[in-house]
């Protein structure tokens, strides 16, 4: 059971409406997307959750799950470049879409330097948070820049709970990975 800080916020990310993937008279449900930028199609139930199907489906068990409430964010993944909770998003509102987790950050063996900042600056202890912080973390430099202060960082984050930290060192490493973020930016211009 996660604790949750009086301030913490359902964010990041309203399920989108279900998109009008084909249903067939059984209840399921055809699907094709991208996931890590791997073709994927697949008949799934209508109600089955993104995380679900990112989890069991896929095998992808790097997103968590961590409350049935919608309010931890240990389920954050990216659903067309943005942030979502997946536990609040039907896999057939994925349809035609990209999902991108956490096991799609590291290219050719290196860390993201989101992930790399968190390893750096101990912004983790059991884990269990780290890879719903991660892809939030991701897109809070994506829409808010690399230059981030603590104020916006602990305010964007209001939707992801970890209950080892105490925060601290995550925002330390938010902080550090978007600075990350805007070296790798430049060396690919
Ligand atoms: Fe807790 Fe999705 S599992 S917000
Ligand atoms: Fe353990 Fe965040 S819940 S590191």
């Amino acid at each position: 059971m996660f604790f949750r800080r009086k301030d913490s916020a359902p964010a990041p990310a309203a399920a989108p409406p279900p998109a009008a993937a084909a249903q067939s008279g059984d209840g399921k449900v055809s699907i094709s997307l991208t996931v890590n930028g791997t073709p994927v199609t697949a008949s799934v139930d209508a109600r089955t959750l993104l995380v679900q199907f990112i989890r069991e489906s896929q095998r992808l068990t790097g997103t968590h799950v961590g409350c049935d409430t919608s309010q931890c964010g240990a389920c954050v993944v990216h659903l067309d470049g943005r942030a979502v909770k997946s536990c609040t998003v039907l896999a057939a509102s994925a349809d035609g879409g990209s999902v991108a987790t956490i096991e799609g950050l590291a290219k050719d063996g290196k860390l993201h330097p989101m992930q790399e900042a968190f390893r750096e600056h101990h912004g983790l202890q059991c884990g269990f948070c780290t890879p719903g912080m991660i892809m939030a973390a991701i897109d809070i430099v994506n829409r808010k820049g690399t230059t981030l202060d603590e104020t916006t960082v602990r305010h964007e984050l209001e939707g992801n709970i970890c209950r080892c930290t105490g925060y601290h060192n995550i925002v330390a490493a938010v902080r550090a990975g978007a600075a990350n973020m805007s070296g790798m930016r430049q060396a690919a211009e």
